[in-house]
């Protein structure tokens, strides 16, 4: 059968006292409303619709890469209004719509796949999804007849005392046939408690019309809706203790889970062991038997097998196979260091390719730069690529030797096996197999301190 989504985000968010529309908020690196249309995608719906309003163009800027369609919501005037927006994305479709809320980011894609199989065997013409807690709050209640079959769903300002007692709740998560879900919500009213178009009325109106209506009770955890800074922070809890469980049940080693914070599209190799204080975000891949030592953030990259990192910054960049990174190294955009290579510490590369074997052991800033394999930067080298207008490029062979406190002025060249005396100035090319000796020469003046007074007794 026909299956789409549509995806609420038109609401401002108030509680969350935010100048960003709350379904840009971000879980574990990622804004709660690309979570939802991630999953949808992972659950097999390609045509995803979110409908936006408040905020709409911050929005569609955040998820503008997930190749979603947009409906737009005027005025805020509740759920099924909401609904009602996408009027044009639904009609002349026939099959299945899911709708899911952007605030509501814990949902698995097991479950969402489970749900709409329920809903499609099961005959419903509407089915939501359920879960029971003991308090049950703001959350809308699920009411049931004496068959155990749902009647309708009740917000809690509109429910009487016995249905305040209710413990199963709307997770705020629907599949609807989509032909009578557009009849439906043109026979919503606005009369209730909030004043509000409910798209939990059309449940209550498929039943008394004779339509056969479901209900899946999931785990609670995962319908959790956020509203709230502190929602936020226990929704980042919930899954990053999911994704730490994933990466260790996949062989990953994690010292201390509660203190290792790892983006929900990282992939971790196995053997791979990573101490407190790590930050791992974006699409970063560390690949089998890389050690993490303590307190790095590694974004955007890709880390090869068996490589060490402490204590960095690594940023859209990739490390080879064997590599050695840190204490204290920032590996800058667009970097890319080869196999068995050393960046040591206060090392700073941006922009720059390190061939295999090289060392960059100490003190040392690399930029704009390509160098070749099995070279050796001695301590506090700088490569000056920035005249102060315009960044220029060097280029350094294979096996060269830089010597302590070179500076590198680009655009320059160092030839295949060449050395740089330390203290030298490099400003023009430094030929294959030669010495490059670019300093004043040393004069001793003898008897000086004794001349000019100056020996201690
Ligand atoms: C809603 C459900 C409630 C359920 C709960 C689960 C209704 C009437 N109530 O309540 O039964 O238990 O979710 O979390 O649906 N939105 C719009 N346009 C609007 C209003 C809201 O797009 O005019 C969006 C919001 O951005 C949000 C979602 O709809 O993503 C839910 O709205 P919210 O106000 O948070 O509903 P709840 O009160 O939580
Ligand atoms: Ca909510």
């Amino acid at each position: 059968m026909y299956k789409c989504a549509a995806i609420l985000a038109a609401g401002e968010g108030k509680r969350m006292k935010s100048d960003t529309p709350k379904v840009l908020h971000k879980v574990c690196g990622k804004e709660m409303v690309n979570h939802v249309i991630d999953i949808m995608r992972k659950a097999g719906i390609e045509d995803v619709n979110v409908i936006v309003g408040k905020g709409a163009e911050k929005v569609k800027e955040g998820t503008k890469d997930r190749n979603v369609s947009y409906s737009f919501q005027e005025a805020q005037l509740g759920t099924g209004h909401a609904v009602k927006s996408a009027k044009d994305f639904l009609s002349s479709k026939s099959g299945t719509v899911a709708i899911f809320t952007g605030d509501a980011p814990l949902i698995k894609e097991e479950t969402v796949k489970e749900f709409i199989a329920f809903h499609e065997n099961g005959g419903f013409k509407a089915t939501i999804l359920t879960s029971v807690i003991d308090d049950a709050a703001h959350y809308g209640r699920v009411i049931r007849d004496e068959n155990g079959d749902v009647l309708k769903i009740v917000e809690a300002k509109d429910c009487n005392e016995e249905e305040l007692k209710v413990q199963e709740i709307n997770a705020g998560m629907y599949c609807f046939d989509i032909e009578l879900l557009l009849e439906s919500l043109e026979k919503l009213t606005n009369n209730n408690a909030q004043g509000e178009y409910y798209i939990t009325d059309v449940i209550g109106i498929l039943k008394s019309e004779g339509f056969k209506v479901g209900a899946m009770i999931t785990d609670y955890e995962e319908t959790i809706g956020v509203n709230s800074r502190v929602e936020l922070a226990e929704a980042e809890a919930i899954l990053r203790d999911r994704i730490n469980r994933k990466h260790m049940e996949n062989g990953v080693t994690i010292i201390d889970p509660k203190s290792t914070y790892i983006g929900s599209d990282v992939e971790i190799g196995r053997d791979t062991i990573i101490y407190p204080g790590n930050v791992i975000e974006g699409k970063t891949v560390i690949k089998e038997n890389c050690t993490l030592y303590p307190n790095s953030r590694i974004a955007d990259s890709t880390i090869e097998a068996g490589v060490d990192i402490q204590s960095s910054v690594i940023i859209e960049s990739y490390i080879g196979e064997g590599t050695t990174v840190g204490p204290f190294a920032y590996i800058r955009p667009e970097t890319n260091i080869g196999k068995n290579a050393r960046i040591g510490d206060f090392v700073e590369i941006k922009k720059s390719t390190i061939g295999d074997n090289t060392k960059v052991s100490h003190l040392t800033y690399i930029g704009d730069a390509e160098v070749g394999s099995g070279c050796n930067f001695g301590c506090g080298t700088v490569v000056v690529n920035y005249d102060g207008k315009k960044k220029y490029k060097t280029k350094i062979g294979n096996n060269v030797f830089i010597g302590c406190n070179t500076n590198l002025v680009a655009p320059v060249e160092v030839k295949d096996n060449a050395y740089t005396a330390a203290g030298s100035t490099i400003t023009s090319e430094v030929p294959e197999d030669s010495l490059a000796v670019a300093r004043a020469k040393q004069v001793n003046i003898e008897g000086w301190v004794v001349k000019k007074g100056l020996k201690k007794k």
